[in-house]
């Protein structure tokens, strides 16, 4: 397989994209993200609440994957996960994280920095409560990233969990939600000319300040 010749014939970057008008760009960058993620729906963007999530380990180490975005809470993106994931370790050692997406549709990626903080207990429990049955087995079991020997052992273990989770909805361990505080967000519009735009807004003593940046 020439995997140089089939890149070659799937170029990135080449749709059909929105307007983005910086002039009338808001002050607060989570308005633009407001206003984003309310356009990808209306454009049937796939996955929209999907995103890459970057960690860092106590090493230094990086490593992302994808995550969903659960809710916002003022200016802060909620996520859930588990504690004791490679992730959820990695947070607890190293409070900077940070997000990405991509809304490939419309051209669009944005970029966000800044700082983990565990939201309360309360708050844990009711999200926790309103999952689904098999994303709660798979939390009581609370193995995230742990190595798994056979398909037939998750097998055996969902069945188990199962059976807590009929009995008591608040057998959780582990689920955690996490609040991630952003400091930096730059926001990429696509262009068929390819002067793609990036608007970059950084918090400098608790303010907004944006700015463009070099494509
Ligand atoms: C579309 C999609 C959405 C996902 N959403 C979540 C999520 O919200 N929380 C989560 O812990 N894992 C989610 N995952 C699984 C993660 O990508 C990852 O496999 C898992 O969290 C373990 O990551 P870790 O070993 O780096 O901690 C999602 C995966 C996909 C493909």
């Amino acid at each position: 397989m020439d995997i140089k010749k089939l890149i070659y014939k799937n170029p990135a970057l080449s749709g059909d994209y929105p307007e983005f008008n910086i002039e009338d760009a808001p002050d607060h960058p989570v308005d633009i993200f407001y206003e984003w993620f309310e356009h990808a729906v209306d454009r049937k963007v796939s996955e929209p609440a999907a995103f890459v999530f970057s960690t860092v380990d106590a090493s230094g180490h990086p490593s992302a994957r994808i995550v969903n975005l659960r809710d916002m809470d003022g200016e802060g993106f909620i996520i859930g996960s588990n504690s004791e994931s490679r992730k959820g370790l990695d947070m607890e050692n190293n409070k900077n994280v940070s997000m990405t997406f991509y809304w490939r549709e419309v051209g669009r990626q944005i970029r966000i920095t800044g700082q983990v903080e565990i939201v309360s207990e309360e708050e844990n429990r009711r999200d926790f409560i309103k999952r689904n049955k098999t994303s709660k087995a798979l939390s009581i079991i609370a193995k995230q990233s742990s190595k798994l020997d056979s398909m037939n052992e998750l097998d055996r273990e969902m069945e188990s969990a199962a059976k807590l989770v009929e009995n008591d909805e608040e057998a959780y361990k582990t689920w955690t939600l996490y609040k991630v505080n952003p400091e930096n967000m730059e926001f990429f519009q696509a262009r068929k000319d390819l002067a793609h735009i990036r608007l970059n807004y950084e918090k400098v003593n608790g303010e907004w300040q944006k700015y463009l940046l070099w494509p």
